[in-house]
């Protein structure tokens, strides 16, 4: 595949990335392999009419599923470049067997994020299941992308003085799905809100991004309007069919303007080693504003801003001169 265009194969993904993806060539992959659920049952689950869900989604018989999951996080772990990052979505009925999958390898665990979703399927003698797990993981070799502060700048807070960065970079992720009255869907389309906060979070504008199972080509509509390159897999013909057609209406970078802006200055002196009259400065500031009755966070918010430095870096300064 080129690196400077799409690329959607109507494919197994296993032997896919075999033939078409070379090694150390994909910055991100994002994939929400299948259940290995009976495919009936889960329609009955979430309760939908037959006749919305797209058929020909393509399921894993469950004693294959141990197997299938080391093969595919294989090609996941060669085409994943040094430092790239690959998000799993798991249910946990098959969580174990792409940990154990995972553990084959040498990719390195990040987090194991809880992505909680409203609409959990109802049940009357036990709790109700409503949440997924995102496993994120990073190729060792070079220093993962991670941007800290593309959504929320360091010092904005919510109403309650929270950091709205911290709250946004927590591992325990609130995100709705998407209900779509009368169009025809995959059965599992993943949220715009959860694919738009992992690729901005993990990869750049230009930087390719890989789904290796598409389903409803979420993963591929984002990346492209976030002004990616988008790669992908899909095995069923109609699933692809219908994904290739909702893809050709995606407009390249159409929703960077739809993002939000994070405030704040950037900065400058991050990672400075402060002199020692950068310390009588900042403490002799710091005095001012508390005195001028000012909160100790609302004071360091503004000598951060203030000063091009990171709040922690404030606070040990601070601290050092016995603040
Ligand atoms: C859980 S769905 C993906 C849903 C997708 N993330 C979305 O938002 O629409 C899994 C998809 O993988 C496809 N699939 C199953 N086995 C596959 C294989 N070996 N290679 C590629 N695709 C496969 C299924 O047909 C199904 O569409």
């Amino acid at each position: 595949m080129n690196r400077k265009e799409n690329c959607f194969l109507n494919e197994d993904c296993i032997e896919g990335c075999k033939k078409h993806i070379k090694d150390n060539s994909v910055d991100l992959i994002v994939t929400d392999p299948p259940y290995g659920i009976n495919g009936h049952t889960l329609h009955k689950h979430y309760n939908r009419k037959e006749g919305y869900v797209l058929d020909g989604y393509i399921e894993i018989p469950q004693n294959e599923y141990p197997q299938f999951s080391e093969q595919w996080i294989k090609q996941a772990e060669r085409i994943l470049k040094p430092g790239g990052s690959i998000y799993i979505v798991s249910g946990y009925t098959h969580l174990i067997d792409i940990l154990n999958a995972l553990r084959k390898t040498k990719l390195k665990e990040i987090n194991h994020i809880i992505w909680k979703y409203n609409f959990g399927v109802f049940t009357k003698n036990k709790f109700v299941t409503s949440h997924y797990h995102l496993l994120y993981y990073c190729k060792p070799g070079a220093k993962p992308t991670f941007n800290t502060y593309c959504r929320y700048g360091q010092n904005e807070r919510d109403g309650g003085n929270g950091s709205l960065n911290y709250l946004d970079r927590e591992d325990v992720w609130i995100i709705n799905r998407e209900y779509k009255p009368g169009k025809i869907k995959n059965k599992n389309e993943l949220p715009t809100n959860l694919l738009t906060k992992i690729i901005q979070y993990s990869s750049r504008e230009s930087d390719v991004v890989c789904d290796l199972f598409l389903g409803g080509f979420s993963t591929a509509r984002i990346a492209v309007g976030l002004n990616r390159i988008a790669w992908g897999f899909e095995l069923s013909a109609s699933a692809y069919k219908h994904g290739m057609n909702e893809f050709s209406r995606v407009k390249k970078g159409a929703l960077l303007q739809t993002l939000r802006k994070p405030e704040g200055g950037k900065l400058v002196n991050q990672g400075i080693r402060w002199s020692r009259k950068d310390l009588e400065e900042i403490a002799e500031k710091y005095d001012k504003l508390y005195q001028s009755s000012k909160l100790k966070r609302q004071s360091i918010d503004i000598l951060s801003e203030e000063l091009g430095r990171g709040y922690f870096s404030i606070l040990n300064a601070l601290k050092k001169m016995g603040r």
